[in-house]
């Protein structure tokens, strides 16, 4: 096994994508909540904990710099013309030279920001390899449809030879059917001695990285193949691949979440996302969308048709045995408390339910505070908003809010109170007192008797 350590990793995020016919650069696109360069800085920081990260990137693509920035340790090198990846490898030259000092027999992996389905292991095995002896490591796959891959060129003993681009390949070369997935890695010395060899006389007019293997068996250097499975290699060029990829990882995550424990009665209908965690013994019914960032601890109970939605700077919390929906909408902020029960047709925003509280119908909790085991009748809205700014609603422990009860915040409802029902509440309830606003009943006898006599003459 490779010493992680000396693992550095480049990704290639400067093309522009065009397929994707998208004012937003390609490798912004989201699969399961997650960009495709947030999927490739995943896997080499966290999953395989890369000693470096650099990133080749386009300086013009700002909303991609700032991704970087924000959520990775990477070191970022512009690519301002596309001139082909072995080009743009070479953009990184500073961090494989530093690379190259800090371990010179250490491994450099290639990969590309829009490939996000590699493997860890496919990674670790290919470093491996590097470490065993060979100079180059070509990620290569057996794919249904060749189409227009690089083919990966042995010898009869399996060693790698070259690696021809379609454009430029025979028809006997163009029959190969082993591919090249385009992640490559590199004994660490060699690589800028490489790239600096590679010229751009070739269909396409570009600086090939592929060209690295014949350039390295001419100067007597190993390269060989490791082979993966083709739904790690599938690459996002326009919408369709990226609505495969949605299913790809989709199919994961619910995978995960059934081999944490969890039960999905029908996986293909939950949609789940990057940053979801869901605890054992949670059962999650059809047809439920969770998003962006949401934990879901241990025993909790997500009924059909409801939508939870967490951001990153207000996630969402669902603590154990708790019940949500059927047709819950659990927006930003939303933190359910230990056995808590949100109903259906009921949302939640920046509310905090405390353990044993119930809000089991047709309300809106918004910026509000709902005590321990209190109960908030059906059609209860918190007035959270004049137009302008947003205030707080607070509801006691073993509160009562009867049902159509507006709360015009920011108002308290203390611990043990009780609201009427059709209530608007404009003032704080103390604590154990009833609040009524609603005007006192009035009954007149016969009315409808004579009401109906006048009409129907
Ligand atoms: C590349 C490989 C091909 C392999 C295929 C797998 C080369 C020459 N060919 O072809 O053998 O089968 O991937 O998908 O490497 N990029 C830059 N700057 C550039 C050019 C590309 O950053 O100047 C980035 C792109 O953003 C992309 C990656 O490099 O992430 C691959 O480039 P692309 O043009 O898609 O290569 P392919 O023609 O698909
Ligand atoms: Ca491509």
């Amino acid at each position: 096994m490779a010493n992680i350590d000396t693992i550095t990793c480049i990704i290639l995020a400067a093309g522009k994508g065009t397929r994707m016919k998208s004012n937003i650069h390609k490798v912004m696109h989201e699969v399961g909540g997650l960009p495709l360069v947030g999927h490739v800085l995943n896997l080499c920081q966290n999953k395989l904990a890369a000693a470096n990260v650099a990133v080749v990137a386009d300086p013009n693509e700002q909303l991609t710099l700032d991704y970087i920035n924000d959520n990775s340790d990477a070191e970022v090198s512009f690519q301002v013309e596309k001139l082909g990846t072995g080009h743009a490898v070479l953009m990184a030259k500073q961090q494989i030279t530093a690379a190259a000092k800090q371990n010179p027999d250490g491994t450099i992996i290639i990969l590309y920001a829009d490939t996000p389905f590699v493997e860890v292991a496919t990674l670790k095995h290919m470093a491996a390899q590097i470490t065993a002896g060979d100079d180059i490591v070509v990620l290569g796959f057996e794919p249904q449809d060749p189409a227009q891959y690089g083919r990966l060129l042995t010898n009869n003993a399996g060693a790698l030879l070259a690696i021809r681009e379609y454009k430029d390949a025979s028809d006997a070369e163009r029959a190969v059917n082993l591919c090249n997935a385009g992640i490559m890695a590199f004994r660490a010395k060699h690589l800028n001695q490489l790239l600096a060899k590679i010229d751009n006389k070739n269909a396409a007019g570009e600086y090939y990285l592929t060209d690295c293997v014949e350039i390295a068996k001419s100067i007597g250097l190993k390269a060989s193949v490791t082979i993966c499975a083709e739904v790690e290699t599938l690459g996002i060029n326009d919408r369709v691949q990226l609505a495969e990829g949605e299913i790809i990882y989709q199919n994961k995550l619910r995978e995960q979440a059934m081999r944490g424990g969890a039960t999905l009665t029908d996986p293909s209908s939950v949609y789940l996302s990057a940053n979801v965690v869901i605890g054992t013994d949670v059962t999650i019914e059809p047809n439920v969308i969770i998003k962006g960032y949401v934990t879901i601890e241990s025993g909790a109970n997500i009924l059909a048709f409801s939508h939870i939605e967490g951001s990153k700077t207000n996630p969402i919390t669902i603590a154990a045995n708790a019940n949500i929906g059927p047709y819950a909408r659990l927006r930003e902020g939303s933190h359910i408390g230990e056995g808590g029960k949100i109903g259906n047709f009921v949302e939640t925003k920046k509310a905090i339910i405390h353990k044993g509280a119930k809000v089991n119908h047709l309300s809106y909790i918004g910026d509000a505070e709902v005590g321990e085991k209190a109960n908030i009748g059906a059609g209860t809205i918190t007035c959270n908003y004049d137009g302008f700014n947003k205030a707080k609603t607070i509801i006691g422990k073993g509160a009562f809010v009867g049902s159509n009860s507006s709360l015009v915040a920011p108002v308290t409802i203390a611990d043990g109170a009780y609201v009427g029902s059709g209530s608007v509440i404009t003032k704080d309830v103390a604590s154990n007192a009833l609040a009524v606003t609603r005007a006192k009943q009035v009954e007149i006898a016969t009315w409808a008797t004579r009401f109906r006599q006048k009409n129907n003459k």
